[in-house]
């Protein structure tokens, strides 16, 4: 299986296989331990993570996530007792993976709850509090909200340990969309003036509550599998640079953006905005992988592939084709890295589902497992899955390729299925 038309003949025969589906799962199972700490689109489901785990190293290896994401791959591997690193270009990324690969002794974290609990209980209508200057905290928060936002933010920012003021900045993040006009069920920055937002004290405690129970079964798990210690890195890299020597890791499992679906920069800058990550929003969103707003670089496909589908795309409109083929030549680059820091015989996981833009078929696996054949991996196994529909949303707009409602008429499925595939390096 080496030249396009056998990779694509190929997978035109792979099978699904049922077992990975984990259809019986429940969303209790699926949201697990740390997991359910924050929302984040397009994570993936530990119960995969853990099998390739368990399938592909043994205690002490080095698991790698280049797009960690809120930290999936990190937390299974702890709980594993893998060493792992996990690196992602979103800072809100990093600050969610951090709080959830950090287990806090559970008696340490109730009484600094408590502490807080006194302090921001305390707010009152006439209490002075320093507001954020930035404009766009208006365009997304009413004035009431933003008061007492602005009051829980300061008591956090006031604890000293780094590990405790992350757990309640995650809890912070994650009540900001309920607590802001963002139009509720929508991962597209819209406005909703008829919403009215959660009030944040009381939504903050009991996001705060929820976490703390499931800290406590974290670090339950790690406490008796004697994994408390196992170290788990992460960082605000770009997937290209990830802070580890050549020929160091076991096994790398990720899941890629896909090219012009979610825009994370935008989706995530409601958290972006209060902690102050991003002076430069335009700048920012440039160096995410798969994003509409950069301009044309001229990149190494190393895809037969990829440049027939640039081509397609370059007679239905020029600028997808652009983005297209950055996508696919940034994403070579990252196979690259991966390829730098893994053992020989080290293995990587892709779990990636194709679609359509503008009418063209977007083959992703098909064009990731030709790159990865070239830089000279050999492709292990292709494990084809169905996705629960509760795990990720299913339908994209044919006209703009964008995720959309069930009922729109030009709706088309975009992942019912997806592939994992497994490139060894030899
Ligand atoms: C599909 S998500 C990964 C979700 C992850 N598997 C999880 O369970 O949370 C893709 C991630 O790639 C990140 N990303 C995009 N461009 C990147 C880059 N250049 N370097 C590193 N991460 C990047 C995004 O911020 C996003 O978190």
């Amino acid at each position: 299986m080496n030249t396009a038309k056998e990779i694509k003949d190929f997978f035109s025969t792979v099978t699904i296989d049922k077992s990975w589906a984990f259809q019986d799962k429940t969303r209790r199972e699926t949201s697990y331990i740390t997991h359910s700490y924050h929302r984040y689109p397009a994570k993936f489901i530990p119960q995969i993570v853990d099998r390739l785990i368990d399938k592909y190293t043994n205690t002490g290896d080095l698991v790698v996530d280049p797009f960690g994401g809120c930290g999936t791959t990190l937390v299974e591997s702890k709980v594993l007792g893998r060493n792992s690193i996990g690196v992602d270009i979103n800072p809100v990324a990093v600050l969610i993976s951090q709080a959830k690969i950090t287990p806090i002794e559970p008696l340490l974290i109730n009484q600094e709850f408590i502490n807080l609990k006194n302090k921001i209980y305390g707010y009152t209508e006439e209490v002075q509090i320093v507001l954020p200057s930035n404009e766009r905290i208006d365009y997304w928060f009413r004035p009431e909200e933003k008061r007492k936002l602005s009051f829980i933010l300061d008591k956090i920012s006031k604890i000293d340990n780094e590990d405790i003021r992350n757990f309640f900045l995650c809890g912070f993040s994650n009540i900001l969309k309920n607590c802001s006009i963002w139009l509720q069920k929508s991962n597209k920055p819209t406005r909703d003036f008829k919403k009215i937002p959660s009030e944040p004290i009381n939504t903050f405690v009991r996001q705060i509550k929820a976490n703390i129970k499931k800290n406590q079964e974290f670090y339950s798990i790690l406490e008796e599998k004697g994994n408390l210690n196992i170290s788990c890195l992460v960082y605000p890299n770009d997937a290209r640079k990830i802070p580890t020597n050549d020929n160091t890791v076991s096994l790398i499992i990720t899941s890629p953006p896909y090219v012009t679906s979610y825009e994370y920069a935008d989706l995530h800058q409601l958290t972006a905005l209060w902690l102050e990550y991003t002076e430069n929003l335009p700048e920012f969103r440039k160096r995410f992988i798969g994003t509409t707003y950069k301009e044309r670089k001229e990149l190494k496909l190393n895809s037969k592939i990829a440049k027939e589908i640039v081509a397609q795309l370059s007679e239905k409109r020029k600028k997808t084709a652009n983005e297209v083929e950055n996508y696919f030549g940034e994403m070579n680059q990252v196979f690259i890295e991966m390829s730098r820091i893994l053992k020989i015989g080290g293995r990587t996981c892709i779990v990636i589902g194709n679609t359509s833009l503008k009418g063209v078929e977007i083959l992703n696996a098909e064009v990731f497992n030709e790159q990865l054949i070239n830089l000279g991996f050999e492709i292990e196994d292709i494990i084809k899955r169905e996705i629960p529909s509760k795990n990720l949303p299913s339908t994209r707009d044919t006209k703009t390729g964008r995720f959309t409602k069930i009922n729109n008429k030009n709706k088309t499925f975009a992942y019912p299925v997806e592939y994992i595939i497994i490139g060894r390096k030899i």
